[in-house]
């Protein structure tokens, strides 16, 4: 600070002067109109208002003028502090505002987002269609059995009748868990076991386990050698049925039938059995399912095509017959006594035609894609 004056002289107080004044009071208005953010404007603010700024400097020098000019020159700087003060808290005002604004723009939550960033899968068609037609035969008493995928050769092909060495056994191309026998040599035994090929070995752990009388079925995968394409796969699954009781005969075997075909696919559609042969049942036949989409009416119609049975009217199903003797006396059931019927039908095929699967490798592949549309059906 400069000493005091005794009579007043402006020059020497050079701080106080109006222009000086006036050009502080410019510069700091300046400086703050042009801080940009927050952050610039706080060291603005230090700048023209902190200890060191011009103003604060001038305002110290009001004591080293004579007292009559203090009054007016502490008016100029008052005024000019004021001014200031006012600019920073405007400037700082419409700062925050600024951010205020970009915050909600930048921060905004868009609540038309998909919410769901952990989507739930979707039971499996094939795990709920095995579900369905256990549930059909479980209200007719059966049971439900498991049986293992690992399984010996003898369940899956001996206790069923299929002879040694026979080709039919490669009718159902088998693998075979470490080797094939060959009946020569060291390997002559093979391990023993195989994927199994169908769900007919459950038919005898079943009979074996239980004896006679027994119902049940039996859902689950199988296995065989085909190359994966649109209508085959080498994991597929089936699901198996056998009825042993006293006096069972074909009329039960084609009405247990036609009640499954009614529950699944609609009242008054009805099966239909043709010919064939299986080791394990004699008589078999293959069975057919009526079209439950055109019922017939398709068949011999050009303008009216059916996309579900090709217009046959028909759709094949799977297999079934009476249980052969053979495997009665293989599973310890007195055949004298006892009759039976089974069945087995691919669950893959089943849910082809019921729900117009084009293509065998989508029930495979796992894509929830696929599984979700067929609803969460428990
Ligand atoms: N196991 C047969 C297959 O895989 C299907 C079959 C046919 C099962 C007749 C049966 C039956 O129980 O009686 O092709």
């Amino acid at each position: 600070m400069s000493a005091p004056n005794k009579s007043y002289d402006p020059v020497e107080v050079e701080a106080v002067k109006p222009d000086e004044v006036a050009r502080h009071r410019a510069d700091a208005l300046a400086a703050i109109a042009a801080a940009t953010s927050l952050d610039e404007l706080h060291q603005v603010k230090i700048a023209v208002t902190g200890d060191r700024a011009p103003l604060a400097l001038a305002n110290r020098e009001i004591g080293a003028l004579p007292p009559a000019a203090r009054a007016e020159a502490g008016k100029r700087i008052g005024e000019a502090r004021g001014a200031v003060k006012t600019a920073l808290a405007e400037r700082q005002e419409a700062l925050e505002a600024d951010r205020d604004a970009r915050v909600l723009v930048e921060e905004a939550v868009d609540v038309t987002l998909p919410w769901d960033r952990a989507p739930r899968g979707a039971r499996h068609p094939l795990t709920t269609i095995q579900e369905r037609i256990a549930d059909i035969f479980v209200a007719m008493g059966y049971q439900v059995v498991d049986g293992p995928e690992v399984e010996a050769e003898w369940y899956n092909f001996d206790a069923l009748n299929f002879p040694p060495d026979h080709p039919v056994r490669d009718l159902q191309d088998t693998f075979f868990v470490a080797g094939k026998s060959t009946g020569e040599g060291q390997d002559a035994a093979g391990s023993g076991m195989v994927l199994r090929t169908h769900t007919s070995p459950v038919q005898a752990r079943t009979l074996l386990e239980q004896g006679a009388p027994v119902y049940a079925v039996s859902p689950g995968r199988t296995y065989r050698t085909d190359e994966l394409d649109a209508t085959h796969t080498p994991v597929f699954s089936q699901i198996e049925g056998l009825a042993v009781d006293e006096g069972l005969t074909m009329g039960d075997l084609k009405g247990t039938l036609d009640h499954w075909a009614n529950a699944m696919f609609g009242d008054g559609v009805v099966t239909r059995l043709r010919p064939h042969f299986f080791p394990f049942t004699e008589p078999s036949a293959e069975v057919d399912l009526q079209c439950f989409v055109c019922k017939g009416a398709s068949v011999g119609d050009p303008d009216n095509p059916c996309r579900t049975c090709g217009s046959e009217g028909w759709i094949e199903w799977g297999g079934c017959g009476m249980v052969n003797p053979r495997v009665l006396v293989a599973c310890g059931v007195d055949p004298e006594r006892y009759s039976g019927f089974a069945f087995g039908m691919g669950l893959e095929r089943s849910l082809m035609f019921l729900n117009n699967v084009q293509d065998m490798r989508d029930m495979i592949e796992g894509d929830v894609r696929f599984t979700l549309p067929f609803g969460m059906e428990i």
